[in-house]
């Protein structure tokens, strides 16, 4: 496995991050409603982790050799998580932010399977950032449980 290639991948992972953090944003800020208000508070908090997270990767890219993409260089592909008109429709956001967690878990799947044998540091990083994910697909499929009752 080439250098290059784990660059790439870490730079998607970044990508997903950012994109992370501004639909959280927008998704903590939208919501209306009794029912929405917990996970409004969730996304919130999570928002300073996501942003290590991309923080983290950054430093990692750079460390590598690579080069940190600017913004218009970065993909986009959240399709679950963009605002609805229905505001008060909670549970679909909650599906949203579970998309998103499992395609991060995937992403740092990739990279930790891609370091094995070549690059052990990215490799542990991958898996502190693939931990956090998986608590926080925990939590969501958590409050999807009760939401959906
Ligand atoms: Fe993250
Ligand atoms: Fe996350």
């Amino acid at each position: 496995m080439s250098k290059e290639a784990i660059i790439d991948e870490m730079i998607i992972a970044y990508a997903a991050e950012l994109e992370t953090i501004q639909n959280y944003i927008a998704a903590s800020v939208n919501l209306d409603g009794v029912r929405c208000d917990v996970i409004k508070k969730a996304l919130g908090a999570d928002i300073p982790t996501e942003l290590l997270h991309a923080q983290t990767l950054a430093a990692r890219i750079k460390t590598v050799g690579g080069k940190v993409p600017g913004s218009l260089a970065l993909p986009r592909g959240q399709a679950s998580l963009q605002p609805l008109a229905d505001t008060t429709d909670v549970v679909s956001v909650i599906k949203g932010v579970i998309d998103a967690e499992k395609g991060a878990i995937a992403q740092y799947n990739k990279i930790i399977k891609m370091c094995d044998g070549v690059d052990y540091v990215t490799q542990d990083m991958a898996i502190t950032l693939l931990s956090d994910e998986e608590n926080h697909l925990s939590e969501f499929t958590g409050y999807l449980k009760e939401y959906e009752k």
